[in-house]
C-alpha cells in the first residue's frame, strides 16, 4: 500500500513573506477556506507573535477551519510560544510550530548563542510547547547548512522533549537533491527514537530546486512536505504545492505515495491567490501558467490531435483547468463572458467584470473570435493594469 504523505501548506505564513504578497484578514480567511477545499493536511496560518494583525488572523482562521490542522509559528522562546498557543488553542486541530537555527552562521551571528545553548533552547521550547499542545512541530532552521551530527543531536533532543513532527528546512535554498536526500536519511537513521516523529522538509527555491529537493527528501523517508500555493514565499519562494502534488501523481509508480489533495482544486487555489495578492500567474509557470497546456508547434498540434498523450503528461482537467467549447465573439452576452471568466478561474468583483466586459466588446469589433489567451490578456490589462 502506498505511503501517506502529509501536505503542510505555509502560504499564509512563509508565502505571505513574499515581497508584495501581504494579505488582510478577510483575504487570509478566504484563502484558508480554499486550502481546506484543496485538502491540505496542515495549514500554517501565520506567526502570531509577529504583530497584532497576524495574531488576529491566525485566531480567526483557527476558529474557521474545521478539517485541517492549524499551525502557528513561534521562535523557541516562551513568550512566542504563548502567543502562538493563544491564537490557535480553539482550533479543531491545533499545532504549535517552534523553530531555532542550527547552522554555525546563524548560531554565531544571528542568535549569538553557542551550540549547547541552542540545544538547550530547543529542548526547553519543545518541552514547554508539548505541555500546552499534544501536536508540536520542531524546525531546525538552516538545517541544510548545519553540521550533520549536531543537527542529529538537536533532532533527538526535540523528539525526547515531545516533538511529534521534525522539520528539516533548506532555509536558503542551498541544498542539492541527492545531498539533501542523504542529509534527511542520515538524521532519520541516526537520531535516537526517530520513529516517534514524522519527518518533514521545507525547501526554498533560491536555485530553482525546491521541488526537486523535496522529492529527494521524500525518497529518503520524509513524510511531510511543506509547500506554498504557486511557490510564493521568502525571496525566490518555497516548493510549489501544485508542482509537488502533480509530480507525485504523474509519477505515482516511482514515488508510491498518496496525499489527500483534490488536484482539481489546485488551479482555483493558484488563481485565487493571484487575485488576492494582485500578481498574475506567469504564463510559463508549471501546471497553472497559461502556457502549461498550450501547444504551439504544428508537429505538437498534430500529435495532440492524434493522441493527447503524445505531448501531455497530465490533463488540464486533472488540475482544475477546463477546456471549453464556447468561443467568445462580438455577439457574446454578459453570461457567456462571466462564464468564461469563471472557467478561467477568475473571481472578479462586479466592477472588474464590467471593465473586462467592455474590453471584450471593443476587441470583438476588431477580432472575430476571442480565445482564452485574449481573455487572459484583457484581465491582465484591465484588472492587473499590466
Ligand atoms: O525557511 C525556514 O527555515 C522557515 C522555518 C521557520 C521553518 O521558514
Ligand atoms: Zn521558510
Amino acid at each position: 500500500m502506498a505511503d501517506r504523505l502529509y501536505i503542510f501548506d505555509t502560504t499564509l505564513r512563509d508565502g505571505e513573506q513574499s515581497p508584495g504578497a501581504t494579505m488582510n484578514i478577510h483575504e487570509k480567511v478566504q484563502l484558508a477556506r480554499q486550502l481546506e477545499m484543496v485538502g491540505v493536511d496542515i495549514m500554517e496560518a501565520g506567526f502570531p507573535a509577529a504583530s497584532k494583525g497576524d495574531f488576529e488572523a491566525v485566531k480567526t482562521i483557527a476558529a474557521t477551519v474545521k478539517n485541517a490542522q492549524v499551525a502557528g509559528l513561534c521562535r523557541a522562546v516562551q513568550p512566542d510560544i504563548d502567543h502562538a498557543w493563544a491564537a490557535i488553542r480553539n482550533a479543531a486541530h491545533p499545532r504549535i510550530h517552534t523553530f531555532i537555527a542550527t547552522s554555525p552562521v546563524h548560531m554565531q551571528y544571528k542568535l549569538r548563542k553557542s551550540p549547547e545553548q541552542v540545544l538547550e533552547m530547543a529542548r526547553d521550547a519543545v518541552r514547554y510547547a508539548a505541555g500546552l499542545c499534544s501536536n508540536v512541530e520542531f524546525s531546525a532552521e538552516d538545517a541544510s547548512r548545519s553540521d550533520w551530527d549536531f543537527l542529529t543531536r538537536v533532532v533527538e533532543t526535540a523528539i525526547d522533549a515531545g516533538a511529534t513532527t521534525i522539520n528539516i528546512p533548506d532555509t536558503v535554498g542551498y541544498a542539492q537533491p541527492d545531498e539533501f536526500g542523504a542529509l534527511v536519511r542520515y538524521v532519520m537513521e541516526n537520531a535516537r527514537n526517530s520513529h516517534k516523529a514524522v519527518f518533514s522538509v521545507h525547501c526554498h527555491n533560491d536555485l530553482g530546486l525546491a521541488v526537486a529537493n523535496t522529492l529527494a527528501a521524500l525518497k529518503a523517508g520524509a513524510r511531510q512536505a511543506e509547500v506554498t500555493v504557486s511557490g510564493i514565499g521568502e525571496r525566490a519562494g518555497n516548493a510549489a504545492l501544485e508542482e509537488l502534488v502533480m509530480a507525485l501523481r504523474t509519477r505515482h509508480a516511482y514515488y508510491d505515495m498518496e496525499t489527500g489533495i483534490k488536484s482539481e482544486q489546485l488551479f482555483p487555489a493558484c488563481r485565487l491567490l493571484s487575485m488576492i495578492i494582485g500578481q498574475p500567474i506567469p504564463a510559463n509557470k508549471a501546471i497553472v501558467g497559461a502556457n502549461a497546456f498550450a501547444h504551439e508547434s504544428g508537429i505538437h498540434q498534430d500529435g495532440m490531435l492524434k493522441n493527447r498523450e503524445t505531448y501531455e503528461i497530465m490533463t488540464p482537467e486533472s488540475v482544475g483547468r477546463t477546456k471549453t467549447e464556447i468561443v467568445l465573439g462580438k455577439h457574446s452576452g454578459r453570461n457567456a463572458i462571466n462564464g468564461k471568466l469563471e472557467e478561467l478561474g477568475y473571481r472578479l468583483t462586479p466592477e472588474q467584470t464590467q471593465l473586462v466586459f467592455d474590453a471584450v466588446k471593443k476587441l470583438a469589433d476588431r477580432k472575430k473570435q476571442i480565445y482564452d489567451e485574449d481573455m487572459e490578456a484583457l484581465v491582465l490589462e484591465e484588472v492587473f493594469r499590466i
